[in-house]
């Protein structure tokens, strides 16, 4: 489904879900007036980039979420990977805990999940909703932006998407038949920056610092500090203290 204008492709998705479609849909739109962005924050989604949403039903109630957003991550990196593949911004592509994808140090893209409520069966539904920077990057205050045409790709927002589905697909093939969160999580690492380093983690009421070590079962950030302790960190700001040089961001 593609709309010209709708508040947030993740509304849509939880209109569509509250009205019984169970999925799995896509809900892609040229331009958002109410884009979301992750903790409350505003998704800035002027025309000619890419807002879409999937929407799935999934058993909400054994914690059938853990890895989703990892899975979207992926799915999104690969999409990218695609996109840029004669750029040597492809060679700047990781991921960012939870789920951004940047082009050395820059915010490429974004994703977001929100659920309804488990009901009695357990069961409810997740929109994932992924924004991609393809022709344009908006200025956004604390971190840098960039976008898929300033890297050197000729993308459009349709062939963006179809690579992005295309990879949803296999990914979510693989996080279903696999060993669950374990193969999601070691692909994951491979594309994460940060790992092994020195990375700052704001919270709503303190800031961090340690070393990024892993993630756990749940997806949750592993930060050891400097006694050796650990901490799992579920939901803030991850800050990479050395981010490496800036090579085709638009900065
Ligand atoms: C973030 O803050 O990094 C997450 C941004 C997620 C933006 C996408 S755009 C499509 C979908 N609809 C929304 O309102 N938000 C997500």
């Amino acid at each position: 489904m593609v709309l010209d204008e709708v508040d947030s492709t993740n509304a849509e998705a939880l209109r569509q879900a509250h009205a019984g479609e169970v999925g799995p849909l896509w809900i892609r739109a040229q331009l958002q007036t109410m884009g979301r962005g992750r903790q409350g924050r505003e998704w800035v989604s002027q025309e000619g980039n890419l807002y879409c949403s999937l929407l799935l039903r999934l058993d909400l109630s054994q914690g059938s979420t853990t890895g989703l957003s990892f899975v979207a991550a992926l799915a999104v990196f690969d999409a990218a990977q695609a996109c840029l593949a004669d750029c040597d911004a492809a060679h700047g592509l990781s991921l960012k805990w939870p789920n951004d994808l940047l082009v050395n140090g820059a915010k490429l893209s974004g994703i977001l999940l929100e659920a309804t409520s488990a009901g009695a069966a357990g069961t409810g539904s997740v929109a994932i909703g992924v924004g991609v920077n393809v022709a344009s990057s908006p200025d956004v205050a604390g971190y840098l932006t960039t976008d898929l045409s300033s890297c050197g790709s000729d993308a459009t927002v349709d062939t963006v998407f179809a690579q992005l589905a295309g990879a949803f697909d296999s990914w979510l093939r693989i996080w279903r038949g696999g060993d669950g969160f374990g193969a999601i999580r070691s692909a994951w690492l491979e594309r994460a920056g940060g790992l092994g380093q020195e990375v700052v983690v704001r919270l709503p009421n303190e800031q961090l610092t340690g070393t990024f070590v892993g993630l756990d079962d749940n997806g949750a950030l592993v930060l050891r500090d400097a006694s050796g302790n650990e901490r799992n960190i579920f939901a803030g700001d991850l800050f990479l203290t050395h981010p490496p040089l800036s090579v085709g961001a638009d900065v």
